[in-house]
């Protein structure tokens, strides 16, 4: 039988490592201390359950149930620099809870989920999507390489673990988005992934004083990025839906100063959208807007690495076991509904049969201290998973 108390005390110690001190917010980076003291912490837990812990070299944690193939359930327990307690972390407890009462069943906590370094860095490099050499390049926004952050967990890594051991993903995870909380329902049932495209962007022009410099004279960096940023949100209204984003979230100016025209801006720029054509045809429009503004303003562009994942369906079998816990456990408080945000289960799917799970996030709030969701809800979502788990 699932424990509620168990479970949930477990999530709230878990929160323990990078607690933020707002409201339940946390602060877990991939790598960082308290993330690798936060794995340490899940894999001993993993064994008092009976689990065998085992990292990979990038520091995806498992926890591995007997030899036979079986299912594997979880999420990741890395954080944004601003995170909640539950994003990740709520699909690894509850992982760990179903895996104490149904025998046979896996765990994981994969590694950077949040994209420190790339997007889902962990799971994409278990999938295979991303060889461990082009990973081990990617950088942090502070120039670290992901090769540099890893030493430190090198010492943990075991032999790789090998995927043909599951015979599917489950993956447990808040909505992070208005629609549950706003209908008042209880569970969602994922149907399917939208696709995501990330990219740098970086302007050169011409540092200079910022009291002497005439207007017409000046190649500002950063008035290329605000020309850019009004010129991509109107080329946009003819391509997108209502259900297509996309965020310049990470900018940096060089060298900063009030008094100084910045000769360098560098952003990132990310967008997403549930189809591959239109990801296409927004980069498009993003590469040809950034070099004419680049052109017209005597500015270089220069483009980072295009990262991404394709959009995915949700296994329809796995699909039709979540829907039938979702009507034992919350008889009329359920939908299905798409996902606008990422997660491993995207990876995962190019190894297996995978399908995820939504309960409800207050406000629709997620990547931010404030994120929460009723203990009641925590609670019914953990309940859905076991009872798919044990039909199938
Ligand atoms: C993952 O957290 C995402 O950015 O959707
Ligand atoms: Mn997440
Ligand atoms: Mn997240």
């Amino acid at each position: 039988m699932i424990d509620p108390d168990r479970f949930l005390s477990d999530l709230h110690m878990l929160r323990q490592f990078g607690a933020s001190g707002v409201g339940k917010g946390v602060v877990r980076r991939a790598y960082s201390q308290a993330d690798i003291a936060a794995r340490d912490w899940l894999a001993g837990r993993m064994a008092q359950a009976g689990l065998s812990p085992r990292f990979d070299a990038m520091g995806n944690l498992f926890g591995l149930a007997g030899e036979g193939p079986g299912l594997l359930l979880g999420s990741h327990s890395d954080s944004q620099p601003e995170g909640g307690w539950l994003d990740g972390a709520l699909g690894v407890i509850a992982a760990l809870e179903v895996a104490r009462v149904v025998p046979g069943v896996s765990v994981v906590s994969f590694q950077d989920e949040e994209g420190r370094f790339g997007v889902t860095t962990g799971s994409a490099v278990w999938s295979g999507l991303l060889d461990q050499d082009s990973a081990d390049a990617l950088t942090d926004h502070d120039g670290v390489t992901l090769a540099q952050a890893r030493a430190a967990m090198a010492d943990r890594a075991g032999a790789p673990v090998d995927p043909a051991r599951f015979t599917g993903f489950i993956e447990l995870h808040i909505e992070q988005g208005p629609t549950l909380d706003a209908e008042g329902l209880q569970i969602g049932v994922v149907t399917d992934i939208v696709g995501i495209r990330d990219m740098g962007i970086t302007y050169g022009g011409q540092q200079n004083h910022a009291g002497t410099t005439p207007m017409h004279l000046r190649r500002d960096a950063f008035q290329a990025l605000g020309a850019f940023n009004a010129t991509i949100n109107d080329r946009f209204r003819n391509v997108v839906t209502p259900r297509t984003v996309w965020t310049i979230g990470h900018v940096t100016l060089h060298p900063n100063a009030s008094s100084i025209v910045p000769g360098r801006a560098r952003f990132s720029m990310q967008w997403r959208d549930a189809e591959i054509d239109r990801l296409d045809r927004m980069e498009a429009i993003i590469r040809d807007t950034a070099q004419e503004i680049a052109a017209e303003r005597g500015l270089s562009v220069d483009f980072g690495p295009m990262l991404g994942l394709n959009p995915v369906a949700m296994d329809p079998s796995l699909r039709a076991a979540l829907e039938a816990g979702a009507e034992t456990v919350s008889p009329g408080r359920w939908r299905n509904l798409p996902s606008g945000a990422l997660h491993d289960a995207t990876n995962v799917a190019r190894l297996m049969p995978v399908a995820m799970l939504f309960v409800p996030s207050i406000g629709g709030i997620s990547h931010a201290f404030d994120e929460d969701t009723d203990e009641a809800d925590l609670v019914a979502g953990v309940r859905v998973l076991a009872e798919a788990v044990r039909h199938l």
